[in-house]
């Protein structure tokens, strides 16, 4: 997720810009920048990499009298981290920074370039500021306002202009952005902890609304509205948390804006596109092999059941540390896909170069651009889930079925436009059930272990479910196929077992159902997670009755989510470093 600083009015906007961009390093990026009108010069100065290259640059610079400047950090999505890709782009008199995804702008830079108009980077990014001069004609309010109509997507936006160079220029719709007040000047951040120490009071835009800080702010929405200042928080800690307990709270809560940046050009009303990919490249392909490892292998098993029934190509999906080391065959014409949400799994990434070795053609679906992972494989789909803090992964795995969900119908010429954004809605957290697993997890804290259960999709969800308990509550978990509890598990059924059903009501719902009733008979504790009510269970977590699998998996993968959360909490650890564990196991 992008960062995004801004101000005017005050003395040292350069120190602001970069100390503001400090406060956003934890959002992850792979390049920054910053640009200042300094007396009528317009400066733009980028960097790739990690804010200090950007400080190198910004040293040998002379400044005259800088007043106002944006800034940006960026997590690549459309186009390669790059020093033309970075933010601000700088056009003929305007430079921009963006927040979001423009879903028309390929047919804006269709427009644009048949008039003439060059553009130098990859990103959607850049053809807002073009489409801004293009119809700038001496007011460059009136031309924010018809660039403004004219894009689609999520965004947040600044932009300065030496065609009215005392205005900062600010849209905001899907993305988050603030603008804070003290004394006559005005700060602009994508998150509070930038503006924490300047300011006291901010208005947090919402969607829709946009304007221009001149001395003063100057906001609309259809028409000049007046803002609505609240109080800023004072912890920055808290606020990078976006007042969440913990990162992994807030990456859950997050699922729903990362899905839908996830799925932006991808899902649309036509099918699924993939700019990354063609379809020559499954050419003389019959099989897949998918390697990874955790919560990412989970993700594949997933995969294999879409895949194989939407695009009916076999698939195999590998534990990489046991494939890497089992001499497989491996025949040319197996596409061999890793799964990897940092990019720098050892286990992983051994794997994908012995199929490379081999000749395979290779795909990697990963979260971190230009990790070793992405520059190994042939192909890449990024998840776009920004960065991820917590160790659990949540928005991660989300990603990675999603995108495994859009590839299967993607090969198979499956379009479910619809069910994807049902989908993507489902996994947006509803309070008063978070609310009552948190009081419900208080009953599953002295038990003498949990099964997770559930068939076909919903047996990979299991196996996800027990790991995300047991890697945070250090409680021992498994998942385990619904219908193989009676070749031996169910021996452990007593009180003191804890059984998690996943009972969807659209694959396999009365086998599964039986398989409940089996444990309820042998008094095993079981909180049933389903939109059909059974008598007997001892908890039930209600989800919605809709009539699709894939969008049951999403509501349910985020109540086993917030439940090893809930527990976590109740068992006092350290819910985002969780002992013995580490973020990317990049050792053997
Ligand atoms: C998931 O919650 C764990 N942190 C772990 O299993 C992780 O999924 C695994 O180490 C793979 O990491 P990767 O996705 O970065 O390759």
């Amino acid at each position: 997720m992008c960062g995004i600083v801004g101000c005017i009015g005050i003395d040292y906007p350069v120190e602001y810009l970069i100390e503001g961009l400090k406060e956003l390093e934890y959002r992850g990026y792979d390049s920054a920048g910053i640009a200042v009108m300094d007396e009528e010069d317009l400066k733009v100065i980028k960097s790739v990499g990690k804010l200090k290259n950007l400080e190198e640059k910004i040293k040998k610079i002379k400044f005259k009298n800088p007043y106002m400047g944006i800034g940006h950090t960026r997590w690549a999505t459309h186009g390669k981290p790059t020093e033309l890709n970075a933010h601000p782009h700088k056009g003929q008199f305007g430079a921009l920074v963006h927040n979001g995804i423009i879903e028309n702008y390929q047919e804006i830079k269709k427009k644009l370039t048949k008039e003439g108009i060059e553009f130098i980077s990859q990103t959607d990014t850049e053809v807002i500021l073009r489409l801004f001069e293009y119809y700038y004609d001496g007011d460059a309010l009136k031309a924010f306002k018809r660039t403004l109509d004219e894009i689609e997507g999520a965004y947040a936006i600044l932009l300065i202009t030496k065609s009215d160079p005392d205005k900062i220029f600010f849209a905001k719709n899907g993305s988050p952005l603030i603008i804070a007040k003290n004394d006559g000047k005005f700060y602009f951040a994508s998150s509070d902890a930038p503006l924490i120490g300047y300011a006291n009071s901010a208005h947090y835009l919402e969607d829709g609304e946009w304007g221009f800080v001149e001395n003063k702010l100057h906001l609309f929405k259809e028409k000049e509205i007046i803002p609505s200042f609240k109080p800023l928080p004072t912890n920055k800690e808290s606020a990078k948390k976006d007042g969440f307990r913990f990162y992994m709270e807030k990456e859950i809560y997050e699922q729903f804006d990362v899905l839908r940046e996830n799925t932006l050009g991808r899902n649309t009303k036509e099918g699924i596109k993939f700019d990354e990919l063609n379809k020559s490249f499954f050419e003389g392909i019959d099989n897949i092999i998918i390697s990874a490892c955790g919560t990412s292998y989970h993700a594949g098993l997933v995969g294999k059941y879409l895949i194989e029934r939407n695009a009916k190509i076999r698939v195999n999906v590998e534990v990489a540390s046991e494939l890497r080391y089992r001499k497989p065959l491996l025949n040319k014409d197996t596409l061999f896909i890793v799964i990897s949400q940092s990019g720098e799994t050892a286990d992983t990434l051994e794997t994908l170069k012995m199929a490379k070795r081999k000749g395979l053609k290779t795909l990697a679906l990963c979260n971190v651009d230009n990790s070793s992972i992405v520059r190994e494989a042939d192909k890449t789909i990024l998840l776009r889930a920004g960065i991820e803090k917590g160790v659990a992964s949540t928005k991660a795995f989300a990603t990675q079925v999603m995108t495994l969900w859009m590839l299967a119908n993607y090969l198979g010429g499956i379009n479910e436009y619809d069910a994807i954004n049902e989908a993507i809605e489902a996994v947006k957290v509803d309070v008063s059930k978070h609310e009552k697993i948190k009081r419900l997890s208080k009953r599953y804290l002295h038990g003498h272990g949990f099964f997770f259960i559930g068939r076909d999709i919903f047996y990979p969800l299991a196996l996800e479910g027990a790991l995300k308990l047991k890697e945070i509550s250090y409680i021992h978990a498994e998942g385990y196929p619904a219908g193989e509890m009676k070749h031996g598990p169910i021996a452990l059924a007593d009180p003191g077992l804890f059984v998690v059903a996943l009972l969807s009501k659209n694959i396999l719902y009365e086998k599964t159902k039986s398989n409940i009733e089996e444990l309820v008979a042998r008094d095993a504790t079981t909180l049933t997670i389903s939109s059909e009510y059974i008598e007997m269970t001892d908890d039930f977590i209600k989800i919605s009755g809709t009539n699709h699998p894939l969008v049951e998996f999403f509501e349910m993968m985020v109540i086993t989510q917030l439940l090893a959360l809930e527990v976590a909490i109740r068992m006092g650890n350290d819910v985002d470093m969780p002992r013995n564990l580490a973020k990317s196991v990049t050792v053997e």
